[in-house]
């Protein structure tokens, strides 16, 4: 493997060893090591603040981690470093964050123009593109309304087809499925599925049953620690007897959150 850079030089999508990340004092990230492989959908889980959403937007280049793991860590993605190869980070992966960043005054079909624009030189292919996406998340026929009469699933289904334009060879989704109502949700998670086909899906969510039942792999994060990885089954296999995923997972927050002791003074 030696002298070959980006993708060729590395077959995960995801390699990141002793990462950090502080905000001033706050250790939003404490020396985390992860990787992700290509064609899986895996889950950051964790309760709020546990440091999901900084990963995740370190990961899509928005924001840098902690220099120090350049004294021997690694951190890279589809092989490209995050600190020194972004714009090759950039071309390839998507990002739907958990606010929608559409604009409500464009129907369906200008706001899948106006993404799609810079990565078509081909103004017919673009336009298949875009008519594929909106068939796929299913807003072909309301392509002409603007999205600001549109519902939150619908909003989230342009999201996700906004972020497919380029089809990436990531998809990194934040909080997607929240406020959606679950047959919704579920039609979010049946979309990527069919994704995954193409690209790997890093997603961060609360919903940690749709978790178990969607995701190949997930983290299991709290105060900026990942606690354990695997998949579903596995992490329920080792924690006997929780009976699902939630329960691994309030366990771990009732062994980390507990009052530690004070020392007896004698
Ligand atoms: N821009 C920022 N400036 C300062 N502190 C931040 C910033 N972004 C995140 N943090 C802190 O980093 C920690 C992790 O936050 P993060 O948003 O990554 O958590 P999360 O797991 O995504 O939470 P949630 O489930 O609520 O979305 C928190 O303590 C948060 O206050
Ligand atoms: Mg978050």
């Amino acid at each position: 493997m030696e002298g070959l850079t980006g993708e060729m030089a590395n077959a995960s999508t995801v390699k990141i060893e002793n990462m950090s990340k502080h905000f001033k004092t706050t250790a939003a990230l404490g020396n985390i090591s992860l990787e992700i492989f290509p064609r899986e959908i895996f889950g950051l889980l964790g309760p709020n603040g546990s440091g999901k959403t900084t990963l995740l937007r370190i990961l899509c280049t928005l924001m840098l981690p902690d220099p120090g793991h350049r004294k021997g860590g690694t951190c890279k993605v589809l092989g490209y470093d995050l600190l020194k190869e972004q714009a090759e980070i950039r071309k390839k992966i998507g990002y739907v964050p958990q606010q929608d960043a559409l604009y409500g005054d464009l129907s369906a079909l200008d706001n899948l123009i106006l993404f799609s624009t810079p990565y078509f030189f081909n103004r017919t292919e673009q336009r298949t593109r875009v008519d594929d996406l909106l068939n796929q998340v299913l807003l072909f026929d309301r392509r002409h309304d603007l999205v600001k009469t549109f519902s939150g699933g619908m909003k989230k289904r342009l999201s996700i087809a906004c972020a497919l334009v380029h089809n990436p060879r990531v998809l990194f989704l934040d909080e997607v499925t929240v406020g959606l109502d679950t047959s919704l949700r579920h039609e979010i998670w049946g979309l990527l599925k069919e994704q995954k086909k193409h690209s790997s899906i890093v997603i961060t969510t609360h919903y940690i049953p749709e978790a178990e039942q969607y995701c190949d792999r997930v983290a299991l994060m709290l105060k900026g620690s990942i606690l354990d990885i695997g998949s579903p089954g596995d992490l329920i296999r080792k924690h006997e007897p929780a009976a699902n995923l939630e329960e691994v997972m309030l366990a771990y927050e009732k062994i980390r959150l507990a009052p530690q002791k004070k020392p007896r003074r004698s």
